[in-house]
């Protein structure tokens, strides 16, 4: 297949290493903007610690024009401005996927005639130098149709490429409940774990359970207003479940800030604040999160 992956983050390089193993897809990277310089080759480091290296090859217009998949893996607050780009630039039968943590309100988005899918994942992978990524945690993704229509042929190719290239992969038709226990897991770990500057597995301690069961209790009634339906004990043990899974995982929104990068919040907990405030529910300690996340974000 001819695939384009858009972001030089550690999950954009995560999928461009592994998709570019299977000499039947031609991989192109399309970077951001920014990036002054990019380099002829890319590094990767497996989950054994073997590294190696593949040539980077950078997606022009011409190459744009025949992806026939795109996979979108920049930060929640870049994907407005990079699905943008494309306008224009890409074949209407080009299949579109979104991979990013939070909710970006699709309203928001250009007009794609596209079929459009989401995918979640829960491999872990982290940028050890610019354009030289490893990946740390064995994972699994989930897929689902988000906008749009496909032929069965064609979505059994587009599964195939990416179950091959990273598995396990689920074609999910449940897709929106899967985000929404991923926002939930978000709202939770990463914004607790950048304000107390901890690893994810603290928030086991006793003291986290009030603030965690209150920002539930306020999901779950935002939730439930979008057709969601959560119960309130098995959504703290999958939040639990995964603080413990990745114990020692430095969360992404935590990395954001020891960087000094922005943070995925207004994408995460302003996300919840946003949908509250539309359905005219209270959300105060999310709004709460929100304030600490932003004063820390301009130290
Ligand atoms: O954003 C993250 O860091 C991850 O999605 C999660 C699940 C919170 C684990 O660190």
């Amino acid at each position: 297949m001819n695939i384009t992956v858009i972001g030089q983050g550690a999950i954009g390089l995560l999928w461009y290493h592994r998709l570019a193993q299977n000499l039947n897809n031609h991989v192109s990277l399309l970077c951001s903007a920014r990036i002054t310089s990019v380099p002829q080759a890319t590094k990767f480091t497996d989950i054994d610690d073997n590294t190696s290296s593949k040539a980077l090859i950078p997606a022009n217009n011409q190459i744009l024009r025949h992806a026939e998949l795109i996979l979108c893996c920049v930060k929640s607050y870049h994907v407005v401005e990079a699905i943008a780009s494309l306008k224009n630039r890409i074949d209407v039968n080009a299949i579109v996927i979104y991979c990013h943590n939070g909710m970006v309100d699709f309203n928001q988005l250009p007009d794609l005639s596209q079929a459009c899918y989401t995918l979640l994942t829960t491999h872990g992978s982290k940028i050890i130098q610019p354009f030289h990524v490893q990946h740390t945690g064995l994972g699994h993704n989930d897929l689902g149709l988000i906008y749009g229509s496909i032929q069965q042929k064609k979505q059994a190719q587009v599964v195939k490429a990416l179950a091959t290239a990273l598995p396990s992969l689920t074609l999910s038709h449940h897709i929106k409940e899967k985000q929404w226990l991923k926002l939930a897991i978000n709202c939770v770990i990463n914004p607790l774990t950048a304000i107390d500057n901890i690893e994810n597995g603290q928030l086991l301690q006793q003291k986290y359970s009030i603030i965690i069961d209150k920002l539930l209790a306020e999901i779950i009634s935002v939730a439930n207003k979008e057709d969601i339906i959560f119960s309130f004990e098995d959504l703290k043990n999958q939040v639990l479940d995964v603080a413990e899974k990745t114990a020692k995982n430095c969360s992404s929104m935590r990395s954001d800030i020891l960087k000094k990068r922005k943070t995925e919040i207004d994408y995460i907990n302003g996300y919840i604040a946003n949908t509250a405030k539309k359905i005219g529910i209270s959300v105060p300690e999310h709004e709460k999160l929100i304030q600490q996340v932003r004063a820390l974000e301009v130290k």
